[in-house]
This record gives C-alpha cells, structure tokens and sequence, in this order.
C-alpha cells in the first residue's frame, strides 16, 4: 500500500523567525544555512499571535509574507501553524474566560503556553478567526504544503464553563436519564445517588475522587472537548484550503487525549519523539520508540506519518540533559523512517537568544555557523533523506498486532485493587512487543476497536477493561482461525468500569479461552512465585490470576503457594483458531520464550532473511530493510542474498559489520 502526502521524505522543524525580526539579516543566512542542511520545509508560526494580531483586530503580516515567499524561493515548503497554543498578553487580559481553571477553581493568570479554556466560547472565536485570515492570506501562496494545528494539545480547565460541558456531555452519554448514570456509576455504593445533573462537578481531590467510572466520562469528556477545539481550529481551514492536509503534533504515549480517536480527525499523525538517548539503555529506549512509532503508525491503519519533532543533539528539559553520542541522532532518524515517517523534523531549527528553551538543541547553535558538530550530522543526514524517495509512502504490513487502547490505559489506572502500585499497561504493551521486534517481525499496536481479522496473531496484555462488543469481536476473530493470547486480569470490567457478572472473563470468553478465573493474588515487591513451562522456571511477579481449565490445555502451572499446581498458562482451540492465557505478569525472558512458541504456532515468518548477531533491529517497509544497531558494539549482519545499499547503490551480500550506532538500508 501506498499514501503519498509529498514525493521526497520532509527533513525540516519547527523554525521561528518571529523571534528575529529585528534582525532580519539572520533570515537570509537561515536560508542559506537551510540549503546547506537539505532542508526542504519549515514549520513556521507556531507561537506568534502576538506579531500576526498585536492588538485586537490589527494584523500584522508583513514579516510573515516576507518568509513564506524566502521559504518558496529557496524550495522550501512552509508548514504553517495555527497560533492557538499561546495567546497575546491583550486577549488573556481583556477576555479571562480564556484562560484555564485548576482542579481547585483557581484560574490562573497569562503566561506560559497550553494555558486556555477549551470551553470558552470567546477562545474558539477568536482561535476561529485568526484561523480564518492566516487561510484567506496564504491558501494561494505555494510555500504552504500543510497546516500544523496548535501546538501538542494537552490539558484540562475546570471552570464553570467547563462544569457546564461536562454536565451536557454526560447528560448526551447517559440518554438524558440520571438514573442511568446512577446505575452505571453504581452511585448505589457510598450513599453517591444524584438527583440532579447539576449536583455533578469535575473530579478532584477536595470533592469526588472515587469514581472510577467519572475518571473515564472526565477523560472522554476533556478528549471530546480538546477534538471538538480543533474541528473548531479547522473549520475555516477545510473551506479556504480544502487541499492542504492537515495535522496536530502528538506527544508519545500522552494519557489526556484519546489519540486512537482524535487520530481520525486527522490528515496525518505527527508526532514528537524525545526518547533522551544515553540516559537510559539505548536498547530499551530504542525497543519503546520503535513501539511508539507503531502506535502511531497503526492509528491510521498503517498510513505513514511524520516525526513533527525531535531533538539534533540535546533537550533542556530532562532531569540530566544528556549529549548524544556521535550518529545516535541520525540512527534515531532512520528508525523513524523505517517505521513509517516520512519525515525528520527538528526542534528547532536555530536557538532562541533567549526564554526557557535557549539551551535546547537546535540545528543552528548560538554561535550561528555551519561549523559544528550537529550542523555537519544534520546535514549528512539530509544528504541521506534524499535518496530514499522510493521510501516515500510505502506501508510496513504486519501479521500480528499487540492492542494497547487508550481507554484501557485510563482504566487500568484508575480501579483501585489487586496490585496497586505496579499497573504500568503501555510498559506491559511493550513487553509483548519486544520479542517480535528482536525477531524482525513488524508489529501493528491497535485499540480494541480495530479490525483483528487482518492479523494471524493478537496479542493482547492486561485488557482490563472491554468495549461493547470486544468480547464478541474476539470470539469471532479466534473462531474464524485467529490467534489471541491474552494475559492476567483480561475481561473483568465493561466502559464504565462495573465488572461483568458471571466470573472473569467476561462472558463467553470463559468458553473462548477454556479458562475460569477465580481470584487473582497480588506479590508485593521482591515476593514471588514461579511457573514451569518447557523444563524452565519463570518468575511470577505483581499479579496472577488463579485460573481453571474448563477445557484448555495447560501448558505451564504455578509452582508454590497454595494455588501451587494451578494452571498458569493455557492453550484453547476455539473453532478453527487458538486462545491463549497467560495467567501471571512474568519478565522479558517468558514473554520471548512464549512468543517463539506463538510465533511458531501461527506460521509467522520474519519480515526478511537477513540473520544478525547481538541486539540489531531489522525492519522492513515496502521493499526497503532497515537493519539497525542501537547497542554499544559492533556487530555481524549476514545478508541472505545480494542486496543494494538504497543509499550508495552499493551490491552488497554476505556478512557485514555494523558498529555502533550503525545502519544499513538495503533493497
Ligand atoms: C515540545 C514542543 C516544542 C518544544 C519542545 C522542546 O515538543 O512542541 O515547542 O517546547 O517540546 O523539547
Ligand atoms: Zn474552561
């Protein structure tokens, strides 16, 4: 498959001349330093409604026209940014009601960015409106390739507008009958039956904090209310420039907005990856970036994306602010592209003389000349960027999937139970990833609502929480000939967090995986148990459900305790697929091991034939391979055929040595 939003792979970032416009001669060595940096896009205007509306209803363009035709003469698009995430001093002051609320009814004052009311109906008009001049002035000029939405949406307000919304929203999910929502709060418990919408405020914690089924209408909600701000940002944007794509930079694995939903409103993911090379092991950051990337690849089944913001060398934002090592950077690029972006972006492009981010990383140092370390790496790497056209919009395409969904990271934070203090689901996501990435297998992360029926295989840990109609979805899927393994605590709660009668898990699954599950135990920190499976023992550590066969094979059991030969692992034929469930949280070890099994039993071949020594990842996109060595060594690839280095042209085949930080891109 194939989706194409340009022909060459964007290497650009966020750029801000706004910040020099008294010195405008810095504008045309940009320019110039662009060229030498393959620089082919800009993003621009992200923070500066201050200069583009100084006062209330003066506009000021002049500068911004002068860029835009710089950007275009020297061959650069312009990605063109909104200007909501921050407003003018004049607006906050004039209009309150824009500015945020906290948890304790406190609004604060102006500064910082992110600082708005989503509800406000003042800020969507005025967010409506410079949306609107920025369209009507620029949808003809042909720099703009793109619109960047804000900047990374985040937060919440509690304001009495917000109140009111969240009231509206729930009188709209609970059918406009408080009895509904009684019931399905199960506002029966601690005397908490309401009467009235009006008696609901936002949760906090001097007031209602018990909920856990209100902590999941506030996220939907503050989700809802962050989507429905940006259709309010597009409105204008849709009618002027129906053909420029439009996108909003995300943030990892943020928690406040549900990105699988607000990912359909959008043209194409963007995300920022800030991974701080170096301050962890560079194969574990290198393994839950990979992972990150998925996610957002997967988002829009498969579709390429961008990677809106990375760091050239530094951030100044980490507890310890770590330099890269030499071609980590570039390393870190690639991974990107092979899985799916289609682009490099930099924050930023040259340093801010002053202000909180200085310090930061940024192509162009305060010294403002090529000479540098990380000026010469970027540019090497555009030099690289230019030769993978044939990259451009290809698809990797997976045969198994591991579901990690948003809904289900906010409920298995929210239940209070069994293991308090060790939940970590997206840290359990990637662990179940990890194997197949080891292995060169491609991997789709999906939300619970996502079609199953593509994948050979569905891996779905702690799936706490099930939608309406996932239970049946994965019957379906397995009695079709699927393959789903799910682990410990699957099945045990609907959307509002009230659990399903009848025994875990829910429903039919019970006769899916062959499997009750009785009661689950709970090991604090440092106690554990273990399991036997294939002549090895594993650790059962945090959490482990105590679980009966009521048909499935048992493939492994509990070693001690008084559950000791209990079953802990457990395989079901379900029609003409298999179910499989892993009863207890366990460590890299099982989860690779168990995989090979899972691996074998669906028929999943690697991505391609190339062998590795030590820890090299090997992706493959289109018809291009990436094999990458994130780890401290050099180590051996053995090519099983002839291939052509996509970036030299090179023939290249048998083994090769890959040093550190080393990649190859092969075709
Ligand atoms: C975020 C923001 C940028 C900048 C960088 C710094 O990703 O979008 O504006 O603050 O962080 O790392
Ligand atoms: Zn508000």
């Amino acid at each position: 498959m194939e989706k194409k939003f340009f022909n060459h792979i964007i290497h650009g970032g966020d750029y801000n001349p706004d910040q020099w416009i008294k010195t405008p001669e810095i504008w045309d060595e940009d320019m110039r330093l662009m060229k030498l940096a393959h620089i082919n896009s800009a993003t621009i205007s992200i923070f500066s409604w201050s200069l583009i509306e100084p006062e209330e209803g003066v506009y000021n363009f002049e500068w911004l026209d002068t860029i835009m035709d710089k950007l275009h003469e020297n061959g650069i698009s312009a990605i063109l940014a909104t200007p909501s995430g921050a407003r003018p001093a004049w607006l906050a002051q004039k209009y309150p009601e824009v500015l945020r609320v906290n948890e304790n009814g406190i609004r604060n004052e102006f500064g910082v960015r992110h600082n708005h009311c989503l509800t406000s109906p003042v800020y969507r008009e005025k967010v409506r409106n410079i949306n609107r001049i920025l369209a009507e002035r620029y949808k003809n000029h042909p720099a703009l390739k793109m619109w960047h939405i804000s900047n990374e949406y985040a937060g919440e307000c509690h304001c009495e507008l917000c109140q009111q919304a969240f009231r509206n929203w729930l009188k709209e999910y609970y059918h406009n009958d408080i009895e509904e929502l009684n019931d399905k709060w199960w506002n029966g418990f601690w005397s908490h039956r309401l009467n009235d919408w009006s008696q609901i405020n936002s949760p906090k914690s001097r007031g209602e904090n018990h909920i856990s089924a209100m902590y999941l209408c506030w996220n939907r909600f503050v989700s809802d209310s962050h989507i429905s701000f940006y259709e309010n940002e597009i409105a204008p944007l849709r009618e002027l420039t129906p053909d420029i794509p439009i996108t909003t930079n995300l943030m990892r694995m943020h928690t406040g907005i549900d990105y699988q939903k607000f990912a359909k409103h959008l043209d194409l993911i963007s995300w920022d990856n800030y991974p701080g090379w170096e301050e962890r092991s560079n194969i574990e950051l290198a393994v839950e970036t990979a992972f990150i990337h998925d996610v957002f690849r997967s988002m829009k089944d498969g579709q390429p994306f961008f990677m809106m913001e990375s760091t050239p060398s530094l951030v100044n934002w980490h507890d310890v602010n770590k330099l890269p090592r030499a071609g980590m950077q570039e390393l870190a690029s690639i991974q990107a592209i092979a899985h799916g972006a289609d682009s490099v972006q930099y924050f930023q492009w040259r340093k801010s003389r002053g202000g909180h981010e200085k310090f930061h990383g940024a192509v162009v140092d305060h010294c403002g000349h090529e000479n540098t370390r990380v000026f010469r790496d970027v540019a090497r790497l555009g030099g690289v960027l230019e030769k993978l056209d044939n990259v451009v919009g290809k698809y990797s395409n997976a045969k198994v999937a591991v579901i990690c969904d948003w809904e289900n990271i906010w409920a298995t934070k929210h239940f209070c139970g069994f293991n308090n203090i060790n939940r970590n689901y997206i840290g359990e996501c990637i662990k179940w990833y990890k194997p197949f990435y080891d292995k060169g297998i491609t991997v789709d992360v999906i939300s619970m609502e996502q079609d199953f029926s593509k994948y050979d295989l569905v891996i779905a840990p702690f799936l706490y929480m099930l939608k309406n109609g996932t239970a049946e979805k994965i019957e379906e899927y397995v009695a079709n000939g699927g393959n789903f393994a799910a682990t410990y605590l699957t099945g045990l709660v609907d959307e509002n967090d009230l659990c399903f009668l009848g025994g875990f898990p829910a429903g039919r699954l019970k006769e899916v995986f062959g499997i009750w599950n009785e009661e689950t135990d709970s090991l604090p920190e440092g106690m554990k148990n273990s399991v036997s499976y294939r002549e090895k023992q594993y650790d059962v550590v945090h959490v482990c459900d105590i679980i009966h066969s009521t048909g499935a094979k048992i493939l492994g059991e509990y070693q001690s305790d008084f559950y000791a030969g209990m079953p802990a692992i457990t395989e079901n034929t379900f029609g003409k697929g298999k179910a499989y469930y892993i009863a207890f949280r366990n460590d890299d070890e099982f989860a690779a091991d168990f995989c090979s099994k899972l691996i074998n039993d669906a028929a999943i071949a690697p991505d391609c034939g190339i062998k590795t020594d030590g820890e090299i990842f090997i992706r493959k996109r289109g018809s291009n391979i990436f094999v990458m060595n994130f780890s401290e060594a050099e180590a051996a690839v053995y090519l099983d055929k002839e291939y052509t280095n996509t970036v030299s042209g090179e023939k290249l085949s048998g083994g090769i040595s890959l040093p550190a930080c080393g990649y190859l891109i092969l075709e």
